[in-house]
């Protein structure tokens, strides 16, 4: 998968830009010239969203009535145009090859896009939401009965949380509708165990073999899932009577923890800030691989400000990793003109190209 040629129009700070990229490219520049701005437009095409921004409109140009972003793609050898338009009124049009798409999430997986960015950190320092949250958008990318099965559990526990905080209120429980909820989120829960079991199965090997790439150190790191014993059902209904004094549901996959370690510790606490970067890097080169093996595509590299609090040695080791053949198209960005020019070999310098904003 090769991004050909990107146009953009009123893009957040970008009032018009057009260019042909290369098979790295790196936007280099100083704080606030809209490098990051860049990536996002190319993560928005594949995702009908911005990356770092949830309020939809404030991604069109202050002053503008929309933002429109075209590319051309090469998929599997075959040239496919894409674009996606915002208008301020907040109506979005994806478009392939001109035919208007029904529904965005028709589109979600075609332009598989891999974002590694500073803000990511969260993923590793933050509440297990995070980690949750991560192997679901991966999973959920090819995997369609993982996200319908996701949305109806969270809906079962949803209302079954509703039926346990109003029997905090009034003390009348509807124990016939909790069964159904019980039935309900112990079906999908179940499910989506043995899926996320699955993905980490796959996921662990290429996940170490990126961190002992880029570390050069010898450093233990695991990724550790812990989820409940036994069946879901039966948990619930042994655990009734302290989710009725909680009012809310204590045991399922929404408290699924992912632990990450190092050397046997909890990576949050004892990582530095570099090992925490790795750690990160890493799971993103094992979410590329995985998308690879199982969507037939190479996804897009989108690498934000990843050389930061890297010496040297990493920085060029990372370099050497994706510019190889089994990573595509990658962009980056950096704020040091010097640095670029310098890390990038000779025997890159003619599949790179360096856009000064
Ligand atoms: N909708 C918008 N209209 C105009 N400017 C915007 C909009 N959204 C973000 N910006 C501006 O873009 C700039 C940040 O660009 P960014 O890509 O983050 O810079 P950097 O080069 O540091 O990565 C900020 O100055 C911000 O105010
Ligand atoms: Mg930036």
């Amino acid at each position: 998968m090769y991004l050909r040629h990107l146009k953009l129009i009123d893009f957040k700070n970008i009032k018009e830009f057009e260019t042909d990229f290369s098979q790295i490219n790196c936007f280099v520049g100083n704080n606030g010239v809209g490098k990051t701005n860049m990536l996002d437009s190319i993560y928005y095409l594949s995702f009908c969203k911005s990356y770092f921004s949830p309020n939809d409109t404030s991604s069109i140009r202050e002053g503008a009535d929309f933002f429109a972003i075209h590319g051309d793609y090469v998929l599997k050898g075959t040239a496919e145009h894409f674009s996606c338009t915002l208008e301020a009124d907040g109506r979005k049009q994806i478009k392939h090859s001109g035919k208007l798409y029904k529904r965005h999430s028709e589109h979600i997986g075609r332009l598989p896009s891999v974002m590694v960015a500073p803000n990511d950190q969260s993923l590793i320092t933050g509440g297990s939401e995070n980690r949750r949250r991560f192997v679901d958008i991966i999973v959920s990318q090819q995997d369609k009965t993982y996200l319908n099965n996701l949305i109806r559990y969270n809906k079962a526990v949803e209302q079954r949380n509703k039926l346990l905080k109003n029997y905090l209120k009034t003390r009348f429980l509807d124990e016939t509708a909790l069964d159904i909820w019980d039935e309900q989120a112990a079906f999908y829960g179940d499910d989506i165990r043995q899926r996320r079991r699955e993905f980490f199965a796959g996921f662990a090997q290429p996940f170490r073999k990126y961190y002992d790439y880029v570390s050069c150190a010898d450093e233990q790191v695991g990724l550790d899932y812990r989820t409940y014993e036994g069946g879901l059902l039966d948990l619930l209904g042994r655990n009734r009577e302290k989710d009725k004094l909680t009012g809310y549901t204590t045991v399922g996959i929404h408290r699924d923890e992912l632990e990450f370690g190092l050397n046997g510790r909890p990576i949050r606490y004892y990582g530095s800030q570099g090992q925490q970067k790795t750690f990160l890097l890493a799971l993103k080169l094992a979410q590329f691989d995985y998308l690879y093996e199982h969507l037939g595509l190479k996804p897009l590299l989108l690498l934000d400000d990843v050389f930061d609090k890297f010496d040297f040695q990493r920085v060029s080791k990372l370099l050497q990793l994706i510019s190889q053949q089994h990573f595509g198209q990658v962009f980056l960005t950096d704020t040091h003109i010097e640095r670029v020019e310098s890390i990038i070999a000779d025997e890159f310098k003619d599949k790179t190209k360096i856009f000064r904003l």
